[in-house]
Parts: structure tokens; sequence; C-alpha cells
């Protein structure tokens, strides 16, 4: 594996912001996805990173979660998207 492989890391956008005309992906419900997708990792056996991340520039989109280094982003990462987040995680994190 090479080394910037070893670096890629699963950011989860949990920036919170008050106020019903400032979107934010914590009011979203990112935190908890968050949470729901380390577990599921863990139990599945893998190992990637995962970070929570101030503010992604998707504020619109959200909640957001982004690989980096590489540059993708899911958007709209919520509850419901579950299994569809962690499928493109894997899948991204093991390219
Ligand atoms: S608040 Fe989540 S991307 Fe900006």
């Amino acid at each position: 594996m090479a080394d910037t492989e070893r670096m890629k890391t699963v950011y989860f956008c949990t920036n919170r912001r008050y106020g019903v005309d400032s979107p934010s992906c914590a009011m979203r419900g990112s935190e908890k996805v968050m949470e729901m997708v380390k577990q599921e990792l863990s139990r599945r056996g893998k190992s990637f990173p995962v970070e929570k991340f101030l503010c992604l520039g998707q504020c619109t989109f959200g909640p957001a979660v982004r690989i980096a280094p590489g540059g993708e982003f899911f958007l709209g990462a919520k509850k419901e998207k579950f299994d569809e987040l962690l499928e493109w995680i894997i899948a991204e994190m093991e390219k």
C-alpha cells in the first residue's frame, strides 16, 4: 500500500449552526450517522480513519462526507442513506 493510500481519511462535517437560515450538517444528524458508520466499520473489521471536520463547504447539501485525499463527496448523508453511504465509504477507501 502506498503512503497516500494509508493517509486516506473519511471526514464527516459535524458543524452545527443554530438558526433556520443557516443549514449545518450536525443539525441534520451527521454526528449520529458518523457514529453508526464507525460502529459498522468496526463490526466488519475495517479500520479506516474516520474524523470530524468543521465544515466541508457543502452546507446546503449536507450532511456532507468527504474522502481525502482524493476529494470525493457524499452529500445528503442521512440515516435513511446509511447502507448506500457505508458501501460508498468502503469502496472509496479500498480503491
Ligand atoms: S455545515 Fe456541513 S458542509 Fe458546511
